[in-house]
This record gives C-alpha cells, sequence and structure tokens, in this order.
C-alpha cells in the first residue's frame, strides 16, 4: 500500500509508504527498543545497535523517549535539550542544511520512530513536521499510565476519547510526510481491545505497538503482559496489519518465544534492554572472554566491565567528540598481575584536589555539548545497568550516587571501580575450589545464590516459587549482565509494599477462598484416590492369596460396582474390587511416574 503525501512542510517528492510497504521499506526490524522518557536517547540506542552484527542491525528499529508536542512545539530550547539531529538548534520545520550530528543520523541511528503524547491534532502536526526529516516515522503514545498524563490528559488517559485519538492520528496520517504509528495497552476484554485497534489503525496508523498490560498494571502492579491478548488481535486483523508485541521481554531467549506466541511481527523491550542493553544480541561468533564470560552450565553472558566502557567511549565519541582515553586491557584470570588489583584509569581527575583542572574538563563538557540529553541519562542508566553488582558493592553505589551529569571523569572513575570488583569476581570464580560463582543477587532483598546447573532441575524447580524459577533461568553472575526480575504483584502485597484499595482487597478474598474451596476439594479427591490405591494394593496381596476370590456379595455376582465416576477411571471399584484385567478399562490416571496427575495442569494444557 503506498500513498502520495498531501501538501506540508518537509514534503519528500516520493510517494509516502504505509503499513507493511512502509515497514519492509525500513528493512522489516524484528527488535525493537522501546520508548523510554530519559532512558531512550541517543547514547543508549547506539549502545544498544553496537551489539548486532551489520546484518542484524538492520533488524533492530528505535524510538525516542516521548516528548511532550505542545513544549516540543513551542520551545526551541526545549527541542535542543531533547532532540540533536545537527548541531545547529532546531529552528524550521524544513530540513536543516547543517550535516547530520546524532538523533536520527543515517549513518548509525536509524531506523528510528520519535513519539510525542498530544492530544491537539494541530500540536502534534507541527511537533511531527521538526523532526520528520530525521526520522523515519511518529509514533502516538497511547500507554503512559502516569499521574502526570492524567492530569494532561494524554497517553492511556486518552483511551476513553476515541474520537480524539482518531483525529490526532488521522491528521498526522494525511499531513505529515512520513507514517505515523501508534503504541496502545490493552483494554479490559479482548473484544474492547480488538475493537480499539481497529479504530487506531482505521485512522491511518501504519504499525501498531501492544503493551499486554493494562493502563492499571504499573508500579508494583505491573505484572507480567497478556500476549494471548495480542495473539487475539494478530488472529483477528487483516494479516497485513503490522504489529509489535511489549511486554515481559526478560532476555534473548524471549525473543522467538514471544514472536511465536503472538504472531507479532516484532518484539519491543524497555526494561529488559535497560538492565541489558546486549539483549538483542547473539553471544560473538570469536569468542572473546575480555567482553562475554560463560559460566560452567554454559549460559554467558556480557561482562559489565565491557558494556560500561562501550557505553562511556560512546559518549566520548559522539556527545563529547573526544578521544575516549586510553586504558589497560579488561583483565581476564590467568592475565599477568601488577601487584596492584585496581586497575588506574588514564586521565580520571580528582575531584577533591584538582579543582581548577576539574572545573576546565566540567567547563568543556558544558561548552561543546549543551544540556546534552545523553548526559542527563547517564547516572540513571548506570543504576540499571550495575544493578547486579550495586547490592554488594556499595562503596561503587554511593559514588554513583553521587555523581552529576556531566561529571565525565567520575564516570571515569566509576567505571575503574566496577572493572576492579569484576576482576575479584573473575579471580574468585575461576579458583578451582570454586564450585559455583560468588554471586549475589543484585536485590538486597533478594540476595540468593545462583542455582548451579545440577540444581535447576524439573524436581527443583517443581518446590520453587515463581520467583525462584524465573531467576534460575535469568539469572547470572553479578559481572555479567541479566535481566532485573521485577516482584509480582502478589510478592509486593506480601512485603508489605503494596496496598490494596477496598475494592481490590474484597476481588482478592473472593479468589482466595476460591482457591481455598478448590484446594481442599483436590486434597479430598487426592485422599480418596489414595485410599482407592490402598485398598487396590490389599486387594492385589488378597488376590495373590486366594487366587480364585469371591464375588463381593454387595455388589453383586460380578463383583463390580455400577457406580459410573469409578467405573472407567480406577482400576479398582469404591469397594476395592480390582476389575479384571479382560476388561477394558479407562485411562490409567498415574502418570508414567506413578504420580497422579495434576488437575490444574490439565486445564493449562486444554
Ligand atoms: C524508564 C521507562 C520509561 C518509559 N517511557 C515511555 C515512553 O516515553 N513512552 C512509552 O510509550 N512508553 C514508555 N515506557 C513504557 C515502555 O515503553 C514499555 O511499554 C513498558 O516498559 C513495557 O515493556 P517492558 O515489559 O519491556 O518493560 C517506559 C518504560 C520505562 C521503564
Amino acid at each position: 500500500m503506498a500513498e502520495t503525501a498531501s501538501a506540508g512542510a518537509s514534503q519528500p517528492s516520493h510517494p509516502k509508504l504505509t503499513g507493511r510497504a512502509f515497514y519492509e521499506s525500513i528493512g522489516s526490524p524484528k527488535v525493537i527498543v522501546a520508548p523510554m522518557v530519559d532512558r531512550s536517547e541517543f547514547a543508549w540506542r547506539l549502545l544498544t545497535r553496537s551489539y548486532l552484527d551489520k546484518e542484524r542491525s538492520k533488524s533492530m528499529l528505535a524510538y525516542s523517549p516521548m516528548f511532550h508536542a505542545r513544549l516540543f512545539k513551542d520551545s526551541a530550547r526545549f527541542r535542543d535539550d531533547h532532540f540533536q539531529p545537527t548541531k545547529s538548534s532546531l529552528a524550521s520545520t524544513e530540513k536543516s542544511p547543517s550535516p547530520p550530528w546524532l538523533d536520527g543520523n543515517p549513518k548509525f541511528d536509524r531506523p528510528l520512530f520519535v513519539q510525542f503524547c498530544a492530544n491537539k491534532p494541530e500540536e502534534l502536526l507541527e511537533a511531527a513536521r521538526y523532526v520528520a526529516p530525521y526520522c523515519d516515522a511518529v509514533d502516538l503514545n497511547l500507554g503512559c499510565p502516569q499521574g502526570i498524563a492524567r492530569s494532561g490528559h494524554y497517553g492511556a488517559f486518552l483511551q476513553e476519547d476515541w474520537d480524539t485519538i482518531y483525529k490526532l492520528i488521522n491528521t498526522l496520517h494525511k499531513e505529515l510526510s512520513i507514517p505515523v504509528t501508534a503504541k496502545m495497552r490493552i483494554l479490559e476484554t479482548r473484544e474492547k481491545t480488538l475493537e480499539y485497534a481497529k479504530m487506531i489503525l482505521s485512522a491511518g496508523a501504519s504499525i501498531l505497538t501492544v503493551h499486554g498490560r493494562q493502563r492499571e498494571q504499573k508500579g508494583h502492579k505491573t505484572g507480567l503482559a497478556d500476549w494471548s491478548a495480542i495473539r487475539y488481535l494478530r488472529d483477528n486483523l487483516p494479516l497485513e496489519t503490522v504489529l509489535f508485541a511489549n511486554g515481559n521481554i526478560l532476555n534473548s531467549g524471549d525473543i522467538e518465544t514471544c514472536l511465536a506466541a503472538t504472531g507479532a511481527d516484532g518484539i519491543m523491550s524497555a526494561e529488559g534492554n535497560l538492565a541489558d542493553p546486549t539483549i538483542f544480541s547473539e553471544p560473538p561468533k570469536e569468542h572473546d572472554p575480555r567482553q562475554y564470560w560463560y559460566g560452567r552450565d554454559g549460559k554467558g553472558g556480557y561482562r559489565l566491565d565491557a558494556v560500561f566502557r562501550r557505553y562511556l567511549d560512546i559518549i566520548y565519541k559522539y556527545c563529547l567528540e573526544q578521544d575516549p582515553p586510553v586504558r589497560a586491557p579488561l583483565y581476564i584470570p590467568g592475565d599477568p598481575k601488577t601487584g596492584d588489583d585496581t586497575p588506574q584509569p588514564i586521565l580520571v581527575e580528582e575531584e577533591e584536589d584538582e579543582g581548577p583542572k576539574r572545573k576546565k574538563r566540567k567547563r568543556n563538557v558544558q561548552e561543546s555539548v549543551g544540556p546534552s540529553p545523553n548526559l542527563k541519562s547517564m547516572q540513571a542508566h548506570l543504576f540499571q545497568l550495575l544493578r547486579p553488582m550495586l547490592a554488594q558493592h556499595t562503596d561503587i553505589r554511593d559514588t554513583l550516587a553521587k555523581t552529576k551529569s556531566g561529571e565525565v571523569a567520575k564516570f571515569e572513575k566509576i567505571l575503574s571501580m566496577v572493572e576492579a570488583a569484576v576482576r575479584k569476581g573473575l579471580d574468585q570464580d575461576h579458583e578451582p575450589s570454586a564450585s559455583q560463582p560468588a554471586d549475589v543477587d543484585a536485590d538486597a532483598e533478594t540476595a540468593t545464590a545462583l542455582p548451579s546447573a545440577g540444581e535447576n532441575t524439573p524436581e527443583n524447580a517443581a518446590e520453587s516459587t515463581p520467583r525462584q524459577k524465573t531467576e534460575a533461568i535469568y539469572k547470572r553472575p553479578w559481572w555479567v549482565c541479566q535481566p532485573y526480575i521485577r516482584p509480582l504483584p502478589e510478592e509486593a502485597i506480601e512485603k508489605g509494599s503494596l496496598q490494596l484499595s477496598k475494592k481490590e482487597l474484597k476481588a482478592r478474598m473472593a479468589a482466595q477462598e476460591r482457591e481455598a474451596a478448590e484446594a481442599e476439594a483436590e486434597k479430598k479427591a487426592e485422599a480418596e484416590t489414595k485410599a482407592e490405591a490402598e485398598v487396590k494394593a490389599e486387594a492385589i496381596e488378597a488376590k495373590a492369596d486366594h487366587p480364585n476370590p469371591i464375588p463381593n456379595q454387595r455388589n453383586g455376582v460380578d463383583g463390580t460396582t455400577d457406580r459410573p465416576e469409578h467405573k472407567h477411571t480406577s482400576p479398582v471399584d469404591v469397594n476395592g474390587n480390582v476389575n479384571g484385567s479382560e476388561q477394558p478399562l479407562g485411562p490409567d490416571p498415574t502418570t508414567a511416574s506413578g504420580e497422579l496427575p495434576n488437575p490444574k495442569a490439565g486445564l493449562v494444557c486444554g
């Protein structure tokens, strides 16, 4: 499907592609960095892209953070503070004659979609025209669930205002030179969600991202995303509709699982990507232990010190336009010892002793790039990236907490602290006596040793809590990138960090009562089956003692019962009579291992 763009600023002479034709024209991306306020800025996108080889990088798309359309169109300062496609100010909606710089640079930051929140079509259009020359599509945020979105009437709080949503999307569809896309949350029912999606698509959205959580699922209530709701959309929308699935992608293994479960064209990751910017990549083709670590169980991951270095190098090279410091190669066990465990970073300035020098560096940073969005987000990124190690290495956490944006020398110092810590961790792990890595969860609340390969057995898994099961799959030692496993709402309630409203409490109590009744019924059924099994055993014994058993007088001459529920499901009747082996029995209720099947497991299969 191709359309010609209507008149407007920055209109290209070639026809505007929409829908699947547009999707294919940008390389049919399969993996997508989510829009994230203060997090999906240029440097982070480039870091994520840098872990994909050339071929695979074509199939990665990234979204900018969400920008407020009215502020963006009204304020040159706001635009410059958030979006830097050229070094000159974004003064007009015409493409700047200045050379490309960071955001949307065709050499290294495409495909890129820029996201806005808005509730007035003309504001959205004007803001979109500023960015159109530097990106591939403009996305409308329909998912933000925060209080600020409620008071500003945008994001997920437009969900009840379909007319406005239609106008917002349709205006861009008709007036903007590049396609418009939208990112929505699921609604209370699948049917309603489908209707909603159809409305958004009918307004002209070329791609629809579906976050499989409802508006209420935020903070401690985030919980799991519902992929089956996305599948329902896939099955009920025309095949040419391009869908991205969002939610629950914790590591690279989840990508194919999600694509298969939802039938979506691509998957989008936010928190998984923040915790592990290598999430979309494969292990390096040629093993480089200074970059990638393998455990004894064959599982591995990119080293935190290596990822941190690469991130800092991007900041130096692209945002500060200076060479990164020359540093010694990252440590691997077996490297010659220097006598000093702490690698000394080059060009690190000590803030207390070298005031004038530090001031000079700081001033340089401010002068050369202004209030760069890339520098502003560094501390927050590092807290998320380094989370696995911070609970244990509190010195690193405290130094990071005191580091302000733009203090690049301090970040360099933190890098050297991280390198030293990783070095110790690797050495401990390498010691022959180390049966399992010296590892403590990032999260002080959940400090646990990692399961060794042998511990992670299905039998153990059966006794584990959902969180332990998830950790057994995803956790790595603290020196390796890994996802943050967010506690489920149930766990948050237990810990007291989530308070329920009266309505929610009532619903929860009703659910608990239902579960208790089910558990009681299950227990009863188990007791009955056990009793039957005992009777069966006794009967077998008796049969061995008396090869020609005397028919049970109470049940008639053949000794069988006529109670239908037992006739075909149990090898013994209620009175303990063994049905003759010549009689066809119903399916054996025991599994191959002799365990009784879990009635709930049956429900899952069904
Ligand atoms: C720090 C952060 C900032 C976010 N900012 C935005 C945003 O600007 N626009 C948006 O549509 N969603 C935003 N989101 C939501 C994510 O894009 C995504 O829909 C959500 O986190 C679910 O994906 P996940 O399970 O992979 O984290 C943000 C999420 C996080 C964690």
